[in-house]
């Protein structure tokens, strides 16, 4: 029965010594060309080896990261349950770089970069936090947790989800009018919606236009969410105003794309959030345990949702 790691070995490091010491019989490998593939039963990877077929024994696939769309789901046996990344350093980071964002764009933080980097020493009048409403598209583990660090800063709260939630100081949505609803309401929009059909390109000019004039965005979910030509198009009509973007299509985004060099967006390379080896492991670990016991483990991909 043994734990096969297929990521990079300082973080595999972490893992076997936290594996040795609470699940010291279920054998730990870093070696996918020297491990007995009928003995792997839990694999721990980003994507999926080509030759997956081999693990015929495979009973959990764990991605490395919360979001699952860089697996092809279809392409992994129905019998393996895929089970994405719930830790707290992943939650704790994303909670850090959204507050980061939301006070970035809310103190005009790009026009003022513009200006410094021009020269000019001119103020610009400065709207109140409670008049500022954030609205977060997903309402799943990161956007709850972000939710929680924004409550004391004053901003109005809003989120959507596909399902109807109920989540204390946030006004919630859910579903087509649900999404109409808020997006008329929001000032600053955080993108925290994973990756999958009914999410690609969701982030374009349509859904802009929803957005009153003024508005910024905050994208940390995934590059092909985001039409990046419609957003440089509202930024330049000055419908939106600001932009905060941790993920593009394609990444690493080449050194010439416009995105890089717009005086209305802060970018940055995709690291909003990373998994964090040492509560990555604990959380595995406790996710075996619960499979062990012939439960659930905490973050199973619902397969047909693709999340
Ligand atoms: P969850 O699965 O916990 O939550 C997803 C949320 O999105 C849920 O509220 C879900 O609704 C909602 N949702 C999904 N599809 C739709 C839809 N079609 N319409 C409306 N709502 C929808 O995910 P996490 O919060 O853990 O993570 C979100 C994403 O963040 C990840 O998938 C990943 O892509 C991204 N991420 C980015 C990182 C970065 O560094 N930039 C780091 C980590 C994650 P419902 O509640 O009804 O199910
Ligand atoms: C993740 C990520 O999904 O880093 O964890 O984007």
């Amino acid at each position: 029965m043994t734990f096969l790691f297929n990521s990079d070995a300082r973080r595999g490091t972490i893992f076997a010594d936290a594996f040795a010491q609470a699940l010291p019989e279920i054998p730990f490998s870093m070696d996918a060309a020297s491990v007995d593939a009928d003995a792997v039963r839990y694999l721990i990877t980003w994507t999926a080896p080509a030759d997956l077929a081999r693990y015929r024994n495979l009973e959990i696939l764990f991605s490395i990261g919360a979001g699952v769309d860089q697996l092809n789901l279809a392409a992994i046996p129905e019998h393996v349950k895929v089970v994405r990344m719930v830790e707290d350093g992943i939650v704790r980071m994303m909670q850090e770089y959204v507050l980061l964002a939301t006070l970035a764009l809310h103190r005009n933080l790009p026009a003022y970069l513009d200006r410094q980097r021009q020269g000019v020493w001119l103020s610009m009048p400065q709207m109140q936090a409670q008049d500022r409403r954030v609205g977060i598209l997903g309402l799943g583990m990161l956007a709850q947790a972000v939710l929680d660090r924004l409550k004391p800063l004053g901003f109005p709260l809003s989120g959507w989800s596909r399902s109807p939630r109920e989540l204390d100081g946030v006004t919630c949505h859910h579903g087509a009018a649900g999404l109409e609803t808020m997006l008329a309401q929001t000032d600053i929009l955080v993108c925290l919606l994973p990756l999958t059909e009914e999410t690609r390109g969701f982030l374009n000019a349509d859904l802009f236009a929803k957005l009153p004039q003024g508005a910024a965005l905050i994208h940390t979910g995934r590059g092909p969410q985001l039409d990046q030509s419609a957003l440089i198009e509202a930024l330049d009509s000055d419908h939106l105003s600001a932009a905060m973007i941790d993920v593009t299509d394609p990444e690493p985004l080449p050194a010439d794309h416009p995105l890089w060099r717009h005086p209305k967006i802060i970018l940055t390379p995709h690291i909003a959030s990373v998994t964090q080896p040492e509560t990555a492991a604990r959380a595995v670990i406790e996710n075996i345990q619960l499979h062990l016991s012939g439960r659930d483990p905490i973050g199973l991909v619902d397969r047909v949702r693709g999340y």
